[in-house]
């Protein structure tokens, strides 16, 4: 077999890489160790940019997004009881959108079934090879039959624990992490939002936040710490810890009902530099992972793709090596401008064991923040995206 671009991973980065090379007439296959249903199951992001919502629509898949995403103006912060409001289209002229990242994930799937483009789920004991020549290779198995892809360029879009990244010569990249000590314990239910708007909750207890999926299904996250099991927090228990974190007014309005998801995820920033190997392009979180408080892995996912698409577009239909040869350096820029907001937002918001000074600090931060426009400011233009 032989493609233009064999790509790593059907998760968002790899499926709209995938719709938006197509659309230029770039013939891609993509190699997916899961089943379609598999990836579908993961509940991960919620919260979507104007610059991902663009991308989306270039790629033909934003129609549902539209007719079914809620389009916010703002967010709430809670502090010890008291709710604060950022209105990011007062300060910036922006929104963001709330739709699930599975329902991105499923507009993707049925664009690219609806062009015939090729997905191999199931695909085993993917191998990267050569890719430091100008004839690349992709082998994998399935039903223990091998096959090989001949391609041009290998897009590594199989998330934080894929094999692209892995495959690459560890004298040839440098990595940078920071694991925080905790992670969150998230509850999907079919209940009504608490709020029209996210509320991002800042408690002594520890952070939780109310997020959503549509007018009926809400998404709840709060802190846990990092040897905890899903297993010790019957959903009776989760929704009373909620309601010790959250203000009064919440409290009120609070629907609780049975969990159709309860997941734990631990919290990590994570760079891999760079992110260009010969003709093997990472994007997404096979390059990067920022903590969820500040919403941008999905978004950082959509901007790389959006960088190594307009890259490989100008390689095939200009001729031209200049958006290859700047891709991992543009990419790199926007990445480590959304590690910063992520883990500033992750120290602000969470309980950091054992040091009283650092919880001042954040209640001082945070009076800053609510006090000072230019503050607020910063941090809506940062939530709702930066340009590019
Ligand atoms: P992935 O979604 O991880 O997809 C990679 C794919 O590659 C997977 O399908 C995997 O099965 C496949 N794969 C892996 N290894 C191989 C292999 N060897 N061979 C073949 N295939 C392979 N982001 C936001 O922007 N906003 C949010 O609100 C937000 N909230 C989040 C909340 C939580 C609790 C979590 C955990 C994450 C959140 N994120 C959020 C982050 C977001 O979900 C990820 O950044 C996003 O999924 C990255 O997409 P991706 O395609 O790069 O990687
Ligand atoms: C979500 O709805 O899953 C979500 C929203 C905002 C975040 C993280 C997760 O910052």
């Amino acid at each position: 077999m032989r493609t233009q671009v064999a790509i790593i991973g059907a998760g968002p980065a790899g499926l709209l890489l995938g719709q938006l090379l197509h659309k230029h007439g770039i013939d891609n296959i993509i190699l997916e160790r899961h089943t379609g249903e598999y990836v579908l199951s993961r509940i991960r992001a919620g919260v979507i940019e104007q610059v991902a919502v663009d991308l989306l629509d270039e790629a033909g898949v934003g129609a549902r997004m539209h007719r079914e995403g809620l389009v916010h103006d703002g967010t709430q912060i809670c502090v010890d009881g008291v709710r604060h409001r950022i209105d990011f289209k007062a300060l910036t002229g922006k929104t963001v959108m709330v739709y699930g990242q599975t329902e991105i994930t499923k507009d993707l799937m049925d664009g690219r079934a609806a062009i015939g483009a090729p997905t191999v789920y199931g695909a085993q004991d993917v191998a990267l090879h050569d890719f430091s020549s100008d004839q690349p290779r992709v082998t994998y198995r399935v039903d223990g039959q091998l096959h090989e892809i001949a391609c041009d360029f290998i897009a590594g879009c199989d998330g934080s624990h894929g094999i692209s990244r892995q495959s690459v010569p560890p004298a040839a990249i440098s990595s940078y992490e920071r694991i925080y000590p905790f992670g969150w314990l998230g509850l999907l239910s079919d209940t009504p939002p608490v709020s029209q708007e996210l509320i991002y909750v800042r408690h002594q207890r520890g952070f939780a936040l109310c997020s959503m999926r549509s007018p009926t299904r809400s998404r709840y996250y709060i802190q846990c710490s990092l040897d905890e099991e899903v297993e010790a927090w019957p959903d009776a228990r989760f929704w009373d810890e909620l309601k010790l974190r959250i203000d009064g007014e919440a409290r009120v309005c609070l629907v609780t009902g049975p969990a159709i998801e309860k997941s734990i995820a631990p919290l990590r920033s994570f760079v891999a530099e760079p992110m260009r190997f010969g003709r093997l392009l990472l994007a997404g979180d096979a390059a990067h992972i920022v903590p969820p408080t500040g919403a941008k892995g999905l978004n950082l996912a959509a901007s790389d793709v959006r960088y190594l698409s307009q890259a490989l577009v100008e390689h095939y239909h200009e001729k031209s090596a200049a958006g290859l040869a700047h891709y991992s350096d543009r990419a790199l820029a926007r990445v480590w401008k959304a590690e910063r907001f992520s883990w500033w937002l992750t120290t602000l918001l969470h309980a950091l064991p054992g040091s009283a000074f650092d919880g001042k600090m954040q209640l001082a931060e945070l009076d800053y923040l609510f006090g000072s426009r230019a503050a607020a400011t910063a941090f809506a233009e940062n939530y709702v995206g930066l340009p590019f």
